[in-house]
């Protein structure tokens, strides 16, 4: 079987690359080792992370929020059954659109493991049975990441899990670690936390989501704290786990090199993850991983070492994130047609789903002083918005850094209600490279919580915010 386009793996890299190469009027196929298309995204990350963490929040309202509102209900209770079985339902919904497109697309997947024979040549052992030889033009590498787990951390699936593992937990933990609070511990850390369990956060960094912007972190582990039973331990190395039968013991180092040790009946390692291209036989194809297992890629094409072979989303450098992924998808789709497309990899915004959303884009501040830039800051808190206070989500802020000279815009830090959906005026106005005064002089409709980036773009401009 022959194709201009074969892409390997269908995480929203792959399947977005499959489908715009379709667009572009290229004959595409798809290998999938799963069942199930949409990649980590759609079937163990952001989607169903996404589901438990909305039912985590409705509960939390009902239990902490309804009553300030003068609503009155009985104690809610949870069925935990049934809100796994509701995200299942959300995850298999969105695997029935993504297979729509593909039909819709006339793209041919293939359900198998594939592996490179020579650089032109993929091998698919099909989870049907059987095998197929696909000869490709070119080659898409979509494969993807899997959690990073030290062998020291004993992972059992059981008791010692990675967010696999904790999006299908059979019970609430009474008390959940979680090792690392960036992204994913923050993330269902406060699933957890909301449901009932306290929630200890084993850090080494000095403090959460280490690499947003530092006031981020400081800010959202004071909400946390308020919404859930939780504790700390930051500059803190884990150096061993294992599993005792109904417990889990965590043996950490402080920074003092003091030993600590810890029990609970959970343990999240959430500590990052590796790109994965185990058995994909790459060599064959006469290319090597880096000394992370990440692929090399030319920085504008992604065209990897050889020719026609490229490589997109988690197994290349970068942020791991779905969107950025689909972006590459897409660019290496339209270099194959010919165009000269091109990513602003500053202005892809980072986003925690915590209660209240972390979201970010371009430098943070340290990287501004790091660098020597002369930059100015505006901040405007959430608690000064009407918008805010109707809700009661008064936690959080908005940071605008401008350069001192010019005031273009060159980094927005938010913490708040919606961070996630206003991040995206942000990126906007970056990518129009506008000043803080251009974004301080647009009209934002009142009472809003965007209201807050008018704000604190004033008060970088020259410090005349109107309402703190
Ligand atoms: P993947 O989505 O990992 O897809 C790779 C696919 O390739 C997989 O389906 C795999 O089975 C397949 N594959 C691998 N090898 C082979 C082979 N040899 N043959 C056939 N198939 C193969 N990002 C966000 O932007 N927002 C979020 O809210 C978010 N939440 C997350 C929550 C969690 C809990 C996790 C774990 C991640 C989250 N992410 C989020 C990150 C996001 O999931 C990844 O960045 C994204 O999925 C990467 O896309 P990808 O296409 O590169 O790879
Ligand atoms: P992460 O890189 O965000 O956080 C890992 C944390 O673990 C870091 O803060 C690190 O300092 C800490 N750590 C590392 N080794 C440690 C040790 N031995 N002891 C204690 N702490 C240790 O990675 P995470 O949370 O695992 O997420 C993986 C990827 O998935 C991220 O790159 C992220 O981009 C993506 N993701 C994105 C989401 C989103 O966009 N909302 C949600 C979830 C994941």
């Amino acid at each position: 079987m022959e194709f201009d386009v074969i892409v390997i793996g269908s995480g929203p890299g792959g399947y977005v690359a499959a489908i715009r190469c379709a667009q572009l009027g290229m004959k595409t196929a798809i290998v999938e080792k799963y069942n199930a298309l949409g990649g980590t995204c759609l079937n163990v990350g952001c989607i169903p992370s996404k589901a438990l963490l909305d039912s985590s929040e409705h509960y939390s309202n009902a239990t902490h929020h309804f009553a300030e509102h003068g609503i009155e209900i009985k104690a809610p209770k949870i069925n935990f059954g049934t809100m796994i079985d509701r995200k299942n339902e959300v995850v298999k919904k969105m695997n029935n659109g993504v297979n729509f497109l593909m039909k819709k697309n006339k793209i041919t997947v293939f359900n198998g493991f594939g592996s490179f024979i020579d650089s032109k040549t993929i091998k698919v052992v099909k989870n049907e049975g059987g095998e197929e030889t696909l000869k490709g033009k070119n080659i898409i590498v979509a494969t993807g990441s899997k959690p990073t787990i030290l062998p020291f951390m004993n992972y059992d699936k059981d008791r010692i899990i990675t967010s696999t593992e904790a999006l299908n937990l059979k019970e609430i933990p009474k008390h959940l670690i979680v090792i690392g609070a960036g992204v994913i511990g923050a993330e269902l850390g406060s699933v957890y936390g909301r449901l009932g369990s306290k929630v200890t956060f084993i850090e080494f960094a000095g403090s959460m989501i280490p690499t947003m912007d530092s006031s981020m972190g400081k800010e959202l582990q004071k909400s946390l704290k308020k919404q859930f039973d939780s504790e700390f331990h930051f500059n803190t190395k884990v150096t061993g786990i294992k599993n005792t039968g109904k417990e889990v013991e965590v043996i950490a180092e402080n920074n003092k090199g003091e030993q600590v040790n810890f029990k609970a009946d959970y343990c999240l390692v959430a500590i990052g993850r590796r790109p994965y291209t185990d058995n994909l036989n790459l060599s064959l194809a006469g290319l090597t991983p880096d000394d992370r297992g990440r692929i090399a890629v030319d920085e504008h094409t992604l065209e990897t070492s050889v020719k026609g072979i490229y490589a997109i989303g988690d197994v290349i450098r970068g942020a791991m994130l779905a969107h950025k992924a689909e972006e590459e998808g897409v660019l290496v789709a339209e270099t194959i047609a010919g165009q000269k497309p091109h990513i602003h990899y500053n202005l892809i915004p980072g986003v925690v789903y915590t209660w209240p959303e972390v979201a970010s884009v371009g430098a943070t501040e340290d990287e501004l002083k790091k660098s020597g830039a002369a930059y100015k800051i505006g901040s405007f808190p959430f608690k000064a918005l009407g918008r805010a206070t109707a809700s009661g989500d008064t936690d959080g802020l908005v940071k605008v850094l401008a350069d001192k000279n010019t005031d273009e815009v060159l980094g927005v830090h938010i913490i708040g209600a919606r961070a996630a959906d206003m991040i995206a005026e942000a990126v906007t106005a970056m990518e129009f490279r506008a000043s803080a005064e251009d974004l301080g002089r647009i009209s934002h409709a009142h009472p809003t919580y965007m209201e807050a980036v008018k704000e604190a773009a004033l008060a970088a401009t020259d410090n005349r915010s109107i309402h703190s």
